[in-house]
């Protein structure tokens, strides 16, 4: 089973960027342990970071035709402004589970609202890089068990 991870933008800067918010764990640090957790559920992950909202739709599309089962964002403030991201993860129909490290309910009210969610399997947030690895846990359960709720 292929899951995606993706992350978009300025969260490859983790680990020096407001470490007060997003802690002081790399995103290499997080692709680890995710590694790790993947090897344990016996799936195999790909990786993709990218600070333009363009390249993060083509890698979308380009899952739907590589067998990817299922995706895992971080859309960073992609989250709060992209209808074309909402729209690439239906285009697709590729079960997709949203991930931040903070707790976007408890911050700017403007960070509250995802275009993503509704369409999104479920979201993780608050959990810091724990996040990340719930994410992928529950993501492969479901699709092991393949029945989806969305
Ligand atoms: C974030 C939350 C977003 O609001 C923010 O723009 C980010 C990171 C998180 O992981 O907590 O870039 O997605």
């Amino acid at each position: 089973m292929k899951i995606l991870v993706i992350n978009g933008p300025n969260l490859n800067l983790l680990g020096r960027r407001e470490p007060g918010i997003y802690g002081g764990t790399t995103l290499e640090g997080i692709e680890k342990e995710l590694a790790l957790l993947a090897q344990g559920l016996q799936v195999s992950l790909s990786f993709f970071q990218s600070n333009h909202e363009g390249e993060i739709l083509d890698r979308i599309h380009a899952a739907a035709a590589d067998g990817t089962a299922g995706i895992i964002i971080n859309p960073g403030a992609f989250t709060h402004t992209s209808i074309a991201l909402r729209d690439a993860v239906t285009g697709v129909a590729i079960p997709t589970a949203e991930v931040h490290l903070s707790n976007i309910h408890a911050r700017e009210s403007f960070r509250a609202h995802s275009y993503l969610a509704p369409v999104a399997v479920g979201q993780v947030c608050g959990f810091g890089p724990q996040s990340y690895l719930m994410a992928l846990s529950g993501l492969v359960a479901l699709l092991k068990k393949g029945t989806m709720t969305s």
